[in-house]
């Protein structure tokens, strides 16, 4: 019987419109494993396998034709045009913060604190969009990047930040943060630097509005001043991180 007597349900036939989409494509597209894992599935795109269903074409390792190009090199800025999937809460937690009279340090910890969420991945967001700026930024941004998200589930009544409604309505009511998240935000409650990250949490939680009018060109001149664009290019640089910022530039390539 052919398999398609029966109708299609419509995973199936987004999957098939993938398929189709991916023959029309002068190279191979392949998935990273974590996409699939994402997908619940424990697998990954193996090059036999892909090569038979696509004879005759090469693998990808150079640019997505179906992204936005970027420049030769790229600064943080196009990232933040050309590949950030939302910057509505980091532009209005920026703004937020700059109107608050926070230091520019802090402004910029509120610019970037969910860049992972936006880019590259969700979860153990902190930790990762940490290690992303790192290289690029003064010690203190990337710590309360990292620790923001320890922070955010425990309240300080001194500057008047209580646990979010949001997350109840996330989480679900009897939400409780993992044990690392705890001993994170232990540590994170005694360091010296505690209050600029405690400030990301205070910013965020007014955040979400999407009726606010933000701009990225209001923080271009903070970026230019505070974060140490590489001379290559982001991503193109020889920095501990500039592999995580290639993998956002070309999230298909094979290798
Ligand atoms: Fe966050
Ligand atoms: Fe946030």
């Amino acid at each position: 019987m052919n398999e398609h007597a029966q109708p299609l349900s419509m995973s199936e036939r987004a999957d098939e419109l993938e398929e189709e989409k991916m023959h029309e494509m002068e190279r191979i597209i392949t998935r990273s494993t974590i996409a699939h894992l994402m997908d619940g599935n424990i697998k990954m795109d193996t090059s036999p396998e892909m090569r038979a269903r696509y004879p005759g074409k090469f693998f990808l390792m150079g640019d997505d034709p179906r992204l936005p190009p970027m420049p030769q090199k790229p600064t943080l800025v196009d990232y933040f045009r050309h590949r950030f999937a939302s910057t509505a809460h980091l532009l209005q937690s920026a703004t937020h913060a700059l109107k608050g009279g926070q230091p520019e340090k802090v402004v910029l910890a509120c610019l970037l604190h969910d860049i992972a969420i936006v880019s590259f991945i969700r979860c153990d967001h902190g930790y990762w969009g940490a290690q992303m700026i790192e290289p690029y930024v003064d010690e203190e941004v990337a710590w309360a990047v990292k620790t923001h998200q320890a922070l955010r589930f425990f309240s300080d009544e001194t500057v008047g930040y209580g646990y979010p409604d949001l997350y109840k309505q996330l989480f679900g009511p009897d939400y409780q943060p993992e044990p690392y998240i705890v001993e994170e935000y232990k540590r994170a409650r005694a360091h010296k630097w505690y209050m600029t990250s405690r400030l990301i949490c205070v910013n965020d939680i007014y955040s979400f509005d999407p009726n606010a009018r933000v701009s990225l060109d209001d923080f271009v001149d903070i970026i230019g001043r505070n974060f140490r664009q590489p001379k290559e290019g982001l991503g193109l640089d020889n920095s501990p991180s500039a592999h995580m910022w290639r993998t956002i530039l070309w999230p298909t390539r094979f290798l």
